[in-house]
């Protein structure tokens, strides 16, 4: 009976939800306000206060992803994760995404960016903030793009200074949607799909957020510059020549012989996966049915006569109401159970894979230690940096559960696949090497397992405190007196970390 009653609300909804999606593009109609935009000056566009009196509504919800302020330590919550980036920046330190109003802040604040003490030292290239801050198109319209992407990160401490805002997205003197990062035009024409200035208004609507929320790597380019001087850039490059696949993405790393590290335990060449986040959702159901990310993360309001667009991105389960019922029949309560099953379906899954990589990375490293050779494991490197891709990919974006679970359980499937293929293979190789009763050590607390992946975690953390402490402070203190930085925009944006609460 629970089932009929479930089966008819179902075809209720769905024939309601049809009716939805073509009032999707009814919408268009209601943008007016554009119409008038008045002109941000170009000086000041980067930040998003001088935004403010123009569009308060938009601003001030703008703001509000300031409440998105939990850290949540994900090498705690999975700590297999260090065995898996073990040798990488990830290992380290790797919380879940916070509101955009962090965006800045957390970067800086990561392990994974060290502690430079000068424009010209490490670890990171410039590349790393890339998808942070208005400030980068800026910077490369001044400076040109290969400049840009030349050089350690620190090189921009002092310019890169507002978190992500309203020039990343619109146009100053139109206000109308626009992308100022050129690798997403350039990854749209090499997968054969129209620019960012041809694609539908929808599309548009996320094409905003696929400038940053994407897979990426950072493509070596040499160059001259004006002065004839050879230099060397890491120019942020989407993997989509072969398709905005997984397998399209691998074998677009494959066929260059890319790798971003050399496994410290396995020493397998390894892939990273970054956040195929716009990538998965177009595999899903509600893109194929012409829903946008700004539909669900950006809900219409309506405060008195006026309506607008919420710019308070966060997860759209905080605002069913206007983001998920205005398709949706099913009671939010229902809907919201459906979401969490998808969850726990994926998290069985993933757990799975995480377990068996890291076993088999650190099998690998015991068969190493026997005597095994590079010949004999090749085989199995192989299915390690495979079924590592394929688990990253499913979920480096973390809700690629919701946003499209058919993809997500299936590279989950095949990434255990691989694991399972690479633990089989190496069974045999440890007897070779009469190893026969290996039982990997445990990596069940983040402690244990970065010990086991040799993460110094106190240095680091001393080291990071010292550069805030110091180079950091300079960096605002430079972008204030050149007219770059507003330090009202950054009032309690450093009160959290995954080092300090
Ligand atoms: C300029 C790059 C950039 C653009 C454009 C961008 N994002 Fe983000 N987004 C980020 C980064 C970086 C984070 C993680 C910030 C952090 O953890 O500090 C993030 C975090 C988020 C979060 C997590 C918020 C929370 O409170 O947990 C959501 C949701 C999100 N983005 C959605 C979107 C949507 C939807 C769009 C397009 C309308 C978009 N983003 C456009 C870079 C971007
Ligand atoms: C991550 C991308 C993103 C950022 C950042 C962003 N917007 Fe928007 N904005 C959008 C999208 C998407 C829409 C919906 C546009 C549409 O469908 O035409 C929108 C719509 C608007 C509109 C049109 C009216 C409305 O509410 O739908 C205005 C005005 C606007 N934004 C102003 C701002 C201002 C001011 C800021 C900075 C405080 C800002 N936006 C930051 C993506 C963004
Ligand atoms: C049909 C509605 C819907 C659409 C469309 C949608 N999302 Fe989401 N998104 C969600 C929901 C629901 C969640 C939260 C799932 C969960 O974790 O419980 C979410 C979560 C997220 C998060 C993570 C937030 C966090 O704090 O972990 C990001 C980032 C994100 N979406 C980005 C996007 C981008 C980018 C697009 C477009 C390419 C998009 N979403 C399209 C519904 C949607
Ligand atoms: C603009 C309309 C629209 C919005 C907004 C929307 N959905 Fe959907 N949703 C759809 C359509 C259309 C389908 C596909 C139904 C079908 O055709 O069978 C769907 C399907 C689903 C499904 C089943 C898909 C699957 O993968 O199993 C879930 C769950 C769902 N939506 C949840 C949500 C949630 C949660 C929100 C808000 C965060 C939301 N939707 C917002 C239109 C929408």
């Amino acid at each position: 009976m629970k089932y009929k009653l479930l089966l008819a609300g179902s075809l209720a909804a769905i024939g309601f939800i049809s009716l939805m999606v073509s009032s999707v593009n009814a919408r268009e109609a209601e943008r007016v306000e554009l119409a008038t935009a008045p002109i941000v000056a170009e000086a000041s566009k980067n930040k998003s206060e001088e935004w403010s009196r123009y569009y308060p509504r938009q601003y001030s919800s703008w703001k509000k992803t300031k409440e998105g302020d939990e850290i949540k330590d994900m090498l705690k919550d999975k700590s297999q994760l260090a065995i898996l980036w073990a040798g990488y920046g990830f290992s380290k330190d790797y919380n879940a995404p916070r509101g955009h109003y962090y965006a800045l802040q957390d970067n800086v604040n990561s392990l994974r960016t060290g502690d430079p003490v000068d424009a010209k030292s490490g670890p990171m290239p410039t590349a790393c903030w890339t998808c942070k801050s208005p400030d980068v198109p800026r910077i490369i319209e001044r400076d040109g793009e290969l400049e840009y992407f030349t050089g350690k990160w620190a090189k921009y401490g002092s310019e890169i200074v507002n978190s992500i805002g309203c020039a990343d997205c619109h146009d100053n003197k139109t206000g109308v949607l626009s992308v100022r990062r050129p690798h997403l035009d350039r990854a749209l024409i090499s997968a054969g799909l129209p620019t960012f200035a041809d694609s539908t208004h929808q599309e548009k609507r996320n094409l905003v957020c696929a400038q940053c929320h994407v897979e990426y790597y950072f493509k070596k380019t040499e160059w001259t510059d004006k002065d004839g001087v050879a230099k060397v850039a890491k120019v942020v490059t989407l993997p989509w020549a072969n398709g905005l696949t997984a397998e399209g993405a691998e074998k677009y790393y494959n066929d260059i012989g890319f790798s971003d590290w050399t496994h410290k335990l396995s020493k397998t060449p390894m892939l990273k996966t970054q956040h195929p986040g716009y990538e998965l959702f177009k595999t899903g159901i509600h893109a194929q049915k012409g829903v946008s990310c700004a539909d669900c993360h950006m809900p219409y309001t309506q405060e008195g006569a006026v309506k607008y667009s919420d710019h308070q991105l966060q997860n759209p389960l905080n605002t069913m109401d206007r983001s998920c019922m205005t398709c949706h029949r099913e009671s939010e309560k229902t809907l919201e159970e459906i979401v969490h099953r998808k969850y726990e379906r994926k998290d069985q899954l993933h757990e799975l894979a995480m377990d068996n990589l890291a076993k088999a990375h650190l099998e690998t490293a015991k068969a190493m230690e026997a005597g095994a050779s590079d010949e004999e494991l090749k085989a199995i490197r192989e299915h390690i940096r495979s079924g590592q891709w394929k688990w990253d990919y499913a979920v480096a974006s973390h809700p690629a559960f919701f946003h499209a679970p058919e993809e997500t359980l299936r590279l989950l499937a095949v990434a255990n696949e691989s694991a399972m293929n690479a633990r089989l293979g190496l069974v045999a190789v440890l007897a070779k090497h009469g190893v026969t009763d290996y039982i990997a050590p445990d990596f069940s607390t983040k402690e244990k397992a970065q010990k086991l992946s040799g993460v110094p975690l106190e240095n680091l953390v001393a080291a990071k405190l010292k550069f805030k402490a110091t180079l950091e402070q300079e960096w605002y203190k430079t972008a204030v007196k050149n007219g770059n930085l507003n330090m009202e925009s950054r009032k309690d944006v450093d009160v959290k970390s995954s080092f300090y609460r």
